[in-house]
């Protein structure tokens, strides 16, 4: 028997409870992987809530790594002992899973499954910002709308590091101090003068905004960037915005949106071997992962309720 967290109704963090499972034998074109890490994103909270709908009972999570421990008939691609990762295969919190052999990458040997967990998932998210959704050029000047977050602060770092100029946002006073050093303009989202202080950085507006908030500072965004500009809608960590598409069009800004992984079609192991390499050059800065027990998976979802914590989270059985 092992470990699953699951939940029968939707709702909040003590949805989640730990199950003991007996996972079958891997099908056709699947391995059953034990995991040694699972990595903890927003859009889990999403799946959890209903926000995204998905059967019940249902398994939340989208990401994990660990070792194969049996591989289904026909697969010539994965071998049992081989460490591997995912990015977006839904129904990760589990000690032990089936997943299709198409969702994995292989993790290089200098990285640790817990690295892996920790950075691929919001690693290929900044990838797909970067060089996707906008296509980021030395000397941009650069709005990140909730640098604080996991993907934002990795948006912030890996542009700063390509030449441009980054100005990022955070709702909470604490979080202030903590994304001083990964970007150039720290500034707090709720300040009655923040798209003044923006005006006043970028006097003509902001080649892009990356957007991982939404709701609350959406219309901060449109009225920062520059007309030809584009608006990068991300996330939405507090709600979907409003959206003058009309103005907007009018001013000739882009507003792309939508998952990730269409920017990866065709590219996930280029891509993937760009986020692993910006991990080594030092690009993402200290970021290291708070680590929870999967059986305690609620704890991690009601710190991320609360935005109590900086930096991303792994659970490990
Ligand atoms: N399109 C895609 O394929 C894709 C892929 C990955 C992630 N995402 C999205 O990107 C966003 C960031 O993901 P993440 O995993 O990096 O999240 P995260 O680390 O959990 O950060 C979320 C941040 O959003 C802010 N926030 C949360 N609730 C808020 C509220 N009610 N009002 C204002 N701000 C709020 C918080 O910042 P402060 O406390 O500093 O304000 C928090 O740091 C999420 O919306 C996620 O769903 C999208």
């Amino acid at each position: 028997m092992t470990t699953t967290i699951r939940f029968h109704q939707y709702g909040g963090p003590e949805v989640l409870i730990p199950e003991d499972e007996l996972v079958g034998r891997p099908q056709a074109g699947q391995v059953r992987l034990r995991h040694d890490a699972i990595g903890v994103n927003f859009i889990d909270t999403a799946f959890r809530q209903g926000i995204f709908p998905m059967p019940l009972p249902g398994v939340t999570g989208v990401e994990g790594a660990g070792v194969v421990e049996e591989i289904g008939p026909g697969v010539d691609d994965v071998q049992v002992g081989d460490r591997v990762a995912y990015f977006l295969s839904p129904g990760s919190y589990a000690e032990v899973r089936l997943i299709n052999t198409a969702d994995l990458v292989a993790i290089p040997q200098d990285v640790t499954s817990l690295e892996a967990a920790t950075i691929l998932t919001k690693g290929l998210t900044a990838w797909a910002a970067l060089n996707g959704f906008y296509k980021l050029r030395a000397g941009d000047t650069v709005l990140v709308q909730g640098a604080s977050s996991n993907v934002g602060l990795l948006v912030a770092r890996w542009a700063r590091a390509l030449g441009a100029r980054v100005i990022g946002s955070t709702g909470s006073q604490d979080k202030l101090a903590a994304i001083r050093s990964s970007v150039d303009y720290p500034l707090l989202s709720g300040d009655a003068t923040f798209a003044d202080q923006i005006r006043h950085l970028a006097p003509e507006g902001v080649d892009v905004v990356y957007e991982f908030v939404g709701k609350a500072t959406f219309s901060v965004s449109a009225s920062s960037v520059r007309d030809g500009g584009t608006i990068a809608t991300i996330g939405a960590a507090s709600g979907a915005p409003e959206v003058d598409s009309a103005a907007l069009s009018h001013r000739n800004v882009r507003v792309v949106g939508g998952p990730m992984a269409q920017h990866l079609q065709g590219r996930v192991l280029s891509a993937t071997n760009d986020v692993f390499a910006a991990y080594r050059a030092g690009t993402f800065g200290t970021y290291k992962a708070a680590v929870y027990r999967l059986k305690d998976a609620a704890v991690a979802h009601a710190d991320i309720a609360a935005r109590r914590k900086f930096g991303p989270m792994v659970l490990v059985p």
